[in-house]
């Protein structure tokens, strides 16, 4: 019946027969990390009114500065996530090492990892922010979990997605049919299918990158930006410039109206030579969502989903977005455009 909406645990029974991965299980790991979210939605609405905003004083593994919503984030999904009886462990960009389920609680057979709060810059001045999470099923079915187990391929995934706490609160998310978008209705308290089968237009007119870093780029990568920046791109106008700071918010306008997200290789940070964002928990599972949608996400050179972390917090370069413009991105980083 119209309007009466379907919800994200319907839609993954109505499309169970595609959904191998719609088992009890899986479902259950999906209804818990809807929860959390709600949670987390709950605080950063409401952050300005109570003392959450501002720093802790920490400094996390990635040597950033870590505010109370980012520990909040990261403590509900750790706390609920470890209760719900299907994963053996996670990770979590705040957390150095992965976190085992403990002896006492039920484990499952999948694996977590997830960006708490993506966007921390942005929280205390209420700009969109989100929530990344990838999930994969355990390699074997070992009594025990190693490190090895998360050092995947990003196409090994089983499901991947994003919250954005935004204007309304989405769920973005794919188990490899295609992606779908759901937004929280607060008087219902679910999310509700809103954008069925998002499909990312095939060229942008969009480009995402902090250009403040120009003289941190080399030749290629900043001759790769002047490209869309130029009237002499294929489209034959220069693309409008867009950069809000948190890659959920700026990747989610792209994958919507079409457009290409770059965060290169920079020289800002001896320690991280291969740029700021995260394989594991931002661009593989952001990679996994625009290949469904019909896009495309490199580190400039290699597909993103072909990647094979060699430790959890590795870091890599990404150019996200459009088909043709992250064609077009690659080859012209590769010194062929
Ligand atoms: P996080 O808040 O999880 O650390 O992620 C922040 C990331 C990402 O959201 C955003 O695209 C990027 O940092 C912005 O970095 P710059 O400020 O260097 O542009
Ligand atoms: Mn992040
Ligand atoms: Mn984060």
């Amino acid at each position: 019946m119209e309007g009466l909406g379907v919800s994200v645990i319907e839609h993954l029974l109505l499309h169970q027969k595609e959904n191998p991965e719609a088992t009890g299980q899986f479902t259950r790991l999906i209804s818990e990390l809807i929860f959390s979210a709600k949670i987390i939605a709950r605080e950063v609405n409401k952050a300005g009114l109570v003392n959450i905003l501002g720093l802790t004083g920490e400094v996390n593994v990635q040597g950033e500065q870590v505010r109370k919503l980012d520990e909040f984030a990261n403590r509900v999904l750790i706390y609920r996530m470890q209760k719900a009886g299907v994963l053996c462990a996670m990770a979590s960009e705040e957390n150095a090492d992965i976190i085992e389920v403990p002896d006492n609680l039920p484990r499952g057979s999948y694996l977590l990892i997830f960006d708490p709060l993506d966007g921390s810059s942005n929280i205390d001045a209420n700009v969109s922010i989100g929530t990344i999470f990838s999930i994969y099923r355990k390699s074997d079915e070992r009594s025990y979990v190693t490190l090895d187990d998360f050092l995947r391929k990003g196409s090994e995934q089983v499901a991947a997605g994003y919250f954005l706490y935004g204007s309304s609160t989405m769920l973005v998310y794919t188990t490899g049919n295609g992606v779908d978008g759901f937004t929280l209705d607060p008087t219902v308290g679910e999310f509700l299918l809103s954008h069925p089968n998002i499909r990312i237009p095939e060229e942008g007119k969009v480009y995402s990158v902090n250009e403040a870093y120009t003289c941190y780029w080399d030749e290629k990568t900043r001759r790769t930006v002047e490209y869309f920046k130029s009237p002499d791109n294929y489209r034959g106008k220069p693309y409008r410039a867009r950069y809000i700071g948190s890659l959920v918010a700026d990747f989610h306008r792209n994958l919507l109206y079409g457009g290409i997200f770059m965060y290169p290789a920079d020289k800002k940070d001896p320690a991280k030579p291969r740029g700021k964002l995260r394989l594991l928990c931002e661009a593989a599972p952001l990679a996994f969502v625009v290949e469904q949608a019909g896009g495309a996400a490199t580190d400039g050179k290699d597909r993103i989903l072909d990647l094979k972390a060699s430790e959890l917090h590795e870091r890599v370069p990404l150019f996200i977005g459009s088909r043709k413009d992250v064609e077009m991105a690659t080859r012209l980083m590769q010194g062929d455009g």
